[in-house]
């Protein structure tokens, strides 16, 4: 199944009369089975592409469609049921509940999904954050480094084993040795047969990508859409 975009304008308006055009006319397809990197200076888009292809934020233009769902067209609620369902999101700020331990914010998802855990959940939730080698502490999230919490957003977003990752620079916080280790598992989830589409200016990130999206003030570069 693929992740499109097709024609999206995402506009925030500023105080006065003008509106930015976060997104202009963007048109993309994110495949299954590959691992398709969004570059760009800051400020172009890269993680309004993002949230737009998750369905947080919604397009004034345009569609996000997988497979047969057009994911903007759909209720709140059902839109919030499908990315539950569908969709593992690495957040640039994490987005983690300072309130909960690491395993309590890996869990949180499923938690969500229904109100007693299933059964294997938890050791699913366990292994995860093993094997991304977060440090087995209680106490709130907020203690461990930035670099563990980056890993412990990785481990929720990949909990319900969903058929799209979209992650927001998921190596930035991470030291050499561990952001190649990230970056990897990224790519061995894509050639599993998964969506995943990642902002990055990781050169480990980039050069495992299958494909390369640049955006520049909200719009895909001409021609810079490159396969390898
Ligand atoms: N919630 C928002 N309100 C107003 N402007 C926003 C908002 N989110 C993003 N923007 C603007 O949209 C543009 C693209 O932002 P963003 O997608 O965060 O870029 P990038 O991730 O490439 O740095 C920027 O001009 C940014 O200021
Ligand atoms: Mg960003």
């Amino acid at each position: 199944m693929t992740l499109a975009a097709h024609a999206l304008r995402l506009s925030f308006s500023d105080s006065g009369a003008s509106s930015i055009h976060a997104l202009d006319d963007v048109s993309a397809q994110f495949a299954a089975g590959e691992l398709t990197v969004i570059v760009g200076p800051s400020g172009s888009g890269k993680s309004s592409l993002l949230q737009a292809l998750a369905g947080i934020v919604l397009p004034q233009l345009g569609q996000i469609t997988f497979g047969a769902t057009v994911v903007n067209a759909l209720p709140e609620s059902q839109r919030d049921a499908w990315r539950l369902k569908h969709c593992g999101m690495v957040f640039q700020d994490f987005r983690l509940i300072d309130e909960l331990d690491a395993l309590g914010n890996v869990l949180l998802p499923a938690q969500f999904q229904s109100a007693r855990l299933p059964k294997g959940l938890l050791a699913r939730a366990q292994q995860l954050l093993e094997q991304l080698m977060v440090p087995r502490r209680r106490g709130s999230v907020a203690r461990l480094s930035r670099g563990e919490q980056q890993r412990v957003a990785l481990a929720r977003a990949l909990l319900l084993d969903p058929p799209l990752i979209l992650a927001d620079e998921p190596t930035a916080s991470l030291d050499a040795e561990n952001g190649q280790r990230i970056a990897m598992s990224l790519k061995v989830l894509a050639k599993e047969g998964k969506v995943v589409a990642i902002v990055s200016h990781d050169d480990k990130v980039v050069a495992l990508a299958d494909r390369v999206v640049t955006l520049k003030a909200g719009r895909i570069q001409s021609g810079s859409v490159v396969s390898r």
